[in-house]
């Protein structure tokens, strides 16, 4: 992130406004609602100052700007329209370390006005920093047809009910939990249907009902796809948004673990190859551990976490230790992977079954059923085969595959470091090798493979890179 999004209290503060146009009037409107009393430095005022609500915390300054009018504000604008005095005003304002905001100009300013959705006392603001000021006002009028005009209502009961409910919960989990089930449920309900008075006594009445205790933990085992976050589940999202803790792995992608709930606990289990940062029994009583603490644990899996991901061994554990548990699916990366890469993986052409396997060496070999894979009409998908890949095509060559098979490997399929390789049996263990392909890859034999050429949708810059 470029910019710390922060609110700041300007209430009774003074602010100083450049600029006497239509630009700086909707500023100002902005301070003066913001409680701020401004100074507006300008020739002349267009009619819309005359027109603006709390008139008697505006004041007007018909002189040149001056680095002394800075004494004692706390925030500049500037909407003058003059180059020369854009910059002048910027560098007085970044010498006394103010926060300074030049209008269309994001270099000279330290602090960018994002788009508002006003609920107060809840304020959303969105913002690009500056580089797409067009795409965050759209988002913004997305999210303003999604937010219910009564948000700020329901606020205002939570607000009424804040020390109340601190004083009887004295952890904050327990807090949180008890404002959950309030702002999500039918107190929230009765806000929006308008009826707060109703609203107000079944808070009061649940939190008469509830006890200190914090309530058994629970475990979110959840599936978060191959990579982009657009291929996460409303279900993952949502556990996502509400687990305490986050427990992930190396192949959970930085995009996707960026959905999950800020100011929730993480813990990297690492789990790559050849470096186990826990291994699987400490992982699996880390889940008991923080469940027993009360804790709503998100176990985090690339793809499926019942596909190669050893999702089953853990939650065995967690019913060993009778702690409840949920398990939410993800795309797994056969079927994310394949789709990104244009390679459909049956059709009626080429295929009538699909298997999925894992390519994974040890002591040097592969432990596959060679015989059951080197089929005719059927699709072989191979999760972590990279390493094993000469191994792989040798074998199914050697148990009857013709050896001018197509076989695409794909890596970091589905986000933009896509990049795909095709090839046959033969060539494609030294194309992988040259191009440098690295893990994560998938790789993904059978004649569905030679629909690639026709049916790729999905372009990115890596696979460009990987080209030149
Ligand atoms: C331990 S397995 C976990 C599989 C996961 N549970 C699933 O359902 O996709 C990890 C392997 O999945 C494959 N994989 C996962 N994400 C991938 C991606 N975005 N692109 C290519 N292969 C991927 C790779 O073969 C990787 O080595």
């Amino acid at each position: 992130m470029n910019f710390l999004p922060v609110f700041m209290d300007i209430r009774g503060q003074r602010c100083l406004v450049v600029g006497g146009g239509e630009t700086a009037a909707r500023k100002t409107a902005l301070l003066l609602q913001c409680g701020a009393q401004v100074t507006v430095v300008a020739p002349e005022l267009v009619p819309a100052f005359t027109e603006l609500k709390n008139q008697a915390r505006l004041f007007h300054r018909k002189i040149r700007f001056e680095p002394a009018l800075l004494d004692d504000v706390v925030v500049v604008i500037c909407a003058s329209g003059d180059d020369d005095l854009d910059c002048t005003v910027s560098r007085a304002a970044h010498d006394r370390h103010l926060p300074v905001n030049v209008v269309d100009r994001p270099e000279l300013c330290s602090f960018v006005l994002p788009a508002i959705i006003d609920r107060s006392p809840l304020l959303v603001a969105v913002s690009s920093g500056g580089a797409a000021p067009v795409l965050a006002r759209l988002l913004r009028a997305r999210l303003e047809t999604l937010i219910p005009s009564s948000y700020g209502r329901l606020a205002l009961l939570a607000a009424s009910f804040r020390d109340e409910v601190k004083k009887k919960f004295s952890l904050p989990p327990k807090r949180r939990m008890f404002w959950e089930k309030v702002l999500q449920g039918p107190i929230a309900e009765l806000v929006y249907a308008g009826n707060e008075a109703a609203a107000e006594a079944a808070l009061k009445q649940q939190l008469d009902e509830e006890t200190d205790d914090l309530p058994q933990g629970e475990v979110y085992l959840v599936g978060g796809g191959p990579g982009n976050p657009d291929l996460l589940t409303f279900r993952a999202l949502r556990l996502m948004q509400q687990a305490d803790v986050v427990i992930y792995d190396h192949l959970v992608a930085d995009a996707v673990l960026d959905m999950c709930r800020r100011d929730a606990e993480r813990v990297y289990v690492g789990k790559e190859r050849a470096n186990h940062t826990m291994r699987q029994e400490g992982i699996n009583q880390l889940l008991v551990r923080y469940a027993r603490q009360g804790k709503r644990v998100l176990r985090l899996k690339g793809g499926d976490p019942f596909i190669f991901g050893r999702g089953g061994e853990e939650i065995e554990t967690l019913a060993e230790n009778g702690i409840p548990f949920q398990v939410v699916p993800g795309i797994t990366a056969a079927s994310g992977v394949a789709c990104y890469a244009g390679i459909p993986l049956t059709h009626r052409d080429y295929a009538q079954s699909c298997v999925f396997v894992t390519g994974h060496l040890k002591d040097n070999s592969i432990n596959l059923d060679w015989d059951a894979l080197a089929r005719p009409n059927q699709t072989v998908v191979i999760y972590m085969g990279l390493l094993g890949l000469p191994i792989l095509c040798r074998e199914l060559i050697s148990h009857g595959l013709p050896a001018a098979t197509p076989v695409a490997i794909v890596q970091q399929g589905t986000t933009v470091r896509q990049r795909v390789l095709v090839g046959t049996l033969e060539t494609l263990p030294a194309l992988a090798t040259e191009a440098e392909f690295k893990a994560p890859t998938l790789i993904i034999v059978g004649n569905v493979v030679k629909l690639h050429e026709k049916l790729a949708w999905f372009h990115t810059e890596a696979e460009t890179e990987g080209r030149q």
